[in-house]
């Protein structure tokens, strides 16, 4: 990332520069209602791509799992788009003579990237992170919509700043089971598969098994899944929300969470 600022200056300093020219009156008015309007947002755009690629004919028809082709979900802060290896898998078998997938066989060939156009992208200056909303619960389709339904990939959320707090002020609004997070259909009410894992890290709470675990009132160890669970999204996300620790809105609502 470019250092656009002195190293000196803190981050409140930094956004006060940065909103000088939103806070200097005159266009105000035209600025704020163009600030939020699709078009300088991106909500909704899909942009051109070198190949129609389809994630409702690979993901929501075949099933393919998200990390397959993002293996950095997870892991990183980065969710990365992946190479052309990845698509050859299948693709030096299946459809290997269409036309559409020419400039996948093309670089292929060249071992050249496929340059795919960037549907979300947020300004240098704000910081996200993939792995940490993934290992809280959050997922993929409350940011990104049902990507197993879209045929080109859209952006699904303003990703403005508002929408990022919304979130960070009360993250229990949205909390799922971590074993939840890439499933395009989850339902609170409904997706009752709920182990152990999804009862903070690995069953396990400051390193030792979590006391609920061997309460058999709580928990049927055989069939490995709580008996009661909460089934209502605002019993399951305060109860999620205490269990993955996840941090209280003053902190996560602090400016310097974002704007590093
Ligand atoms: C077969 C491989 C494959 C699978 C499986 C897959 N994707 Fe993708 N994904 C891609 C490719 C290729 C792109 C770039 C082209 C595009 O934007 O459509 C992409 C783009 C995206 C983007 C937009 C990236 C940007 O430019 O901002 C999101 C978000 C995304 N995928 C989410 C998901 C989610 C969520 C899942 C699982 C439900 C998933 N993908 C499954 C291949 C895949
Ligand atoms: C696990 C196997 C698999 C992988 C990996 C895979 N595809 Fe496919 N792809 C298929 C199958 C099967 C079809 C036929 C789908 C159909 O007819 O509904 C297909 C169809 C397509 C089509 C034709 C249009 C459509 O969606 O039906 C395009 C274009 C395409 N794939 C591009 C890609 C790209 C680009 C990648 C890598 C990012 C990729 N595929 C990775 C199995 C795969
Ligand atoms: C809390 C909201 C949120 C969740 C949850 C989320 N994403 Fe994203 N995703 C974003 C934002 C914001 C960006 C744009 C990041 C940027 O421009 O730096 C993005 C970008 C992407 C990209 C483009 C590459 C990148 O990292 O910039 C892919 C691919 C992607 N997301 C896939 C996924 C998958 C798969 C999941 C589920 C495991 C997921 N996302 C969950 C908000 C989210
Ligand atoms: C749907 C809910 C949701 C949305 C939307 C969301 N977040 Fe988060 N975010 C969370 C949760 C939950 C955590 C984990 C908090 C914790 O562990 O205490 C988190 C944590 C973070 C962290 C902390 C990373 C760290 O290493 O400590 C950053 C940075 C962050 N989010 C940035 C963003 C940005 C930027 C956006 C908007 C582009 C965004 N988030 C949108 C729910 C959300
Ligand atoms: C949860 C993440 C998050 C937190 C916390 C956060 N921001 Fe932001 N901020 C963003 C994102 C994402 C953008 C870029 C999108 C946009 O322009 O709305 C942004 C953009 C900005 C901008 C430039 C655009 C504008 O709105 O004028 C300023 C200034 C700013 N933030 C100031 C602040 C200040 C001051 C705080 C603390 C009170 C803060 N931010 C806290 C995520 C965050």
């Amino acid at each position: 990332m470019p250092q656009i600022f002195p190293k000196a200056l803190n981050p409140i300093a930094k956004m006060l520069i940065l909103a000088a020219p939103l806070l200097a009156g005159g266009a105000g008015v035209t600025g704020a209602a163009f600030y939020r309007s699709s078009y300088a947002t991106g909500l909704g755009e899909t942009p051109a791509q070198p190949v129609a690629f389809s994630h409702a004919h690979h993901v929501g028809q075949l099933g393919i799992h998200c990390v397959y082709c993002h293996t950095s979900v997870e892991s990183s802060g980065f969710a990365n788009i992946p190479p052309t290896k990845t698509c050859m898998n299948c693709h030096q078998q299946i459809w290997q003579g269409a036309d559409l997938l020419e400039p996948v066989r093309n670089s292929y060939k060249e071992d050249k990237p496929i340059e795919w156009a960037r549907v979300h992208n947020l300004p240098h200056y704000a910081y996200f992170n993939h792995s940490i909303h993934v290992a809280k619960g959050v997922g993929c389709a409350t940011c990104h919509g049902r990507l197993d339904q879209m045929n080109l990939t859209r952006q699904n959320s303003t990703l403005l700043m508002e929408w990022c707090i919304a979130c960070h002020r009360a993250p229990e609004k949205h909390l799922r089971p971590k074993s939840e997070v890439f499933n395009m259909q989850y339902d609170p009410s409904t997706s009752a598969k709920w182990t152990a894992e999804d009862f903070g890290y690995n069953g396990t709470l400051a390193g030792k098994p979590h006391p609920a675990l061997s309460d058999p009132a709580v928990y049927d160890a055989e069939k490995k899944e709580f008996k009661d669970r909460p089934t209502s999204q605002k019993d399951l996300g305060l109860f999620l929300k205490d269990h993955y620790n996840v941090r209280d809105a003053v902190t996560l609502t602090n400016c310097s969470m974002c704007h590093r």
